[in-house]
């Protein structure tokens, strides 16, 4: 088959899927983003796929593939991954009621762990990294005679994501610009399947991480190339490679495939935390990291542009750790050392500026002891939140002032 009919099946599906999985999923909400749209002065709107059940969009195209095995008369499903799929075939598993055994690798957090098992998914910990997991599912599923899902290389899974083109479509009617997470693939094919269809000049563009450019780099060379991924806040994102599928849909449907640096990742979390009151995981937010960073192939003024939020399960210890990146790359989070003479009352002086303009202290540690700090003298090393970038440096100025007084700045 070629492309054109691979894809006009796909569109069947999602059709067909929207239908068969409306019971057990939520229409997730739309809304305009007043302070976006003024910041780049278009129309913005985000849509919250971070409230689906299960926390992320992973559960629709779980649910209609799951749907289509249980009809099939299935004896199980497995899966193999550390995240959101994790949830989802958990999830429609319990649905449709089907034993599930879900492969996780052994750094897999707990909280992802649990909640799994709390759809009655068997879990089975395994390997060191995703890859080890994966392989030992396909094993376990072969002996078994038991149905392997795919998480995005699979025309039913594609369809499936794509039901959320149909609610774009539904609640939004035309929309210029989309950007959308990429990882393996799935969820942008199924969702620019849809809109092209009923909206041929729509732009689709796609986000990735820098730490794993798989589609960049696979679309420049023409053919599907695996890439070394590090370690990312988009951690949902870290597929090594396309997969066939999902590479072709990409190259005919997608316009563009954009990446953005960590810094911008955390920043985006962070910003949909502060203003929209919305918790999103990194992969979720990556799409307004793209527009942060100003990473855009496509001028924004004037259109209509739809921001995909995919997913909001993040580990609440790394929810801590973005945030705080995110503050500090605003520069909205300021560390200073400060060498003083050692004398009671002495760090009262520097609490008070930063009490002055609003500053909060995030940490402190107060040393009088260390090869490099001078007798009579100690070292704070401050850690400080401040209200807006500007107030660094009044801050810095008013300790330089203190000077005389035997206060140092260090570099
Ligand atoms: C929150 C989130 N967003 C986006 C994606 C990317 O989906 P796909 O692998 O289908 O590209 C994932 C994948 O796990 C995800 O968990």
């Amino acid at each position: 088959m070629g492309i054109d009919s691979v894809v006009s099946d796909i569109y069947a599906r999602s059709v067909e899927a929207l239908d068969i999985i409306r019971d057990y999923i939520h229409e997730t909400p739309i809304d305009l983003s007043s302070t976006l749209s003024k910041i780049y002065r278009c129309s913005m709107f985000l849509k919250y796929e971070n409230l689906q059940k299960t926390g992320s969009f992973k559960a629709r195209g779980a649910l209609y593939k799951i749907y289509k095995l249980a009809r099939k008369g299935t004896s199980g499903i497995v899966a193999a991954s550390s995240g959101n799929h994790a949830q989802g075939v958990a999830y429609a598993s319990s649905i449709y009621n089907i034993k599930s055994y879900i492969f996780m690798p052994k750094v897999t957090p707990a909280s992802k762990v649990n909640a799994v098992r709390s759809y009655g998914a068997e879990v089975i910990i395994y390997g060191d990294y995703f890859d080890e997991a994966y392989r030992k599912a396909l094993e376990f599923a072969e002996e078994r005679n038991l149905d392997f899902v795919h998480p995005f290389n699979d025309p039913d899974i594609i369809a499936g994501q794509g039901t959320i083109g149909h609610e774009i479509l539904k609640q939004l009617g035309n929309v210029d610009i989309v950007l959308i997470p990429v990882g393996g693939g799935g969820l942008i094919s199924g969702i620019a399947v849809v809109l092209k269809k009923h909206m041929p000049r729509v732009k689709i563009i796609g986000v990735e991480p820098e730490r794993a450019p798989k589609f960049i780099r696979s679309l420049a060379a023409g053919r599907i190339i695996d890439v070394d991924i590090k370690p990312s806040i988009a951690d949902g994102l870290l597929a090594k490679r396309p997969g066939d599928l999902t590479f072709e849909i990409v190259r005919e449907y997608v316009d563009d495939v954009v990446a953005v640096s960590e810094d911008y990742i955390a920043r985006a979390v962070y910003y949909l935390m502060e203003r929209n009151k919305i918790v999103s995981e990194g992969a979720g937010a990556i799409g307004l990291a793209a527009v942060l960073e100003d990473k855009l192939p496509v001028d924004l003024e004037g259109k209509r542009v739809l921001i995909l939020i995919s997913g909001g399960n993040v580990d609440l210890t790394n929810l801590y750790r973005i945030i705080i990146r995110g503050l500090s790359s605003e520069g909205r989070l300021i560390n200073i050392n400060i060498k003083m003479l050692d004398a009671p009352g002495r760090l009262k002086r520097i609490l008070d500026i930063v009490y002055r303009y609003s500053g909060n202290i995030v940490d402190i540690i107060h040393r009088r002891i260390g090869e490099d700090i001078d007798v009579g003298y100690s070292v704070v090393e401050l850690l400080i939140e401040i209200p807006s970038v500007d107030v660094r440096d009044r801050i810095v100025s008013d300790i330089r002032k203190l000077k005389e007084h035997g206060y140092e700045i260090l570099e």
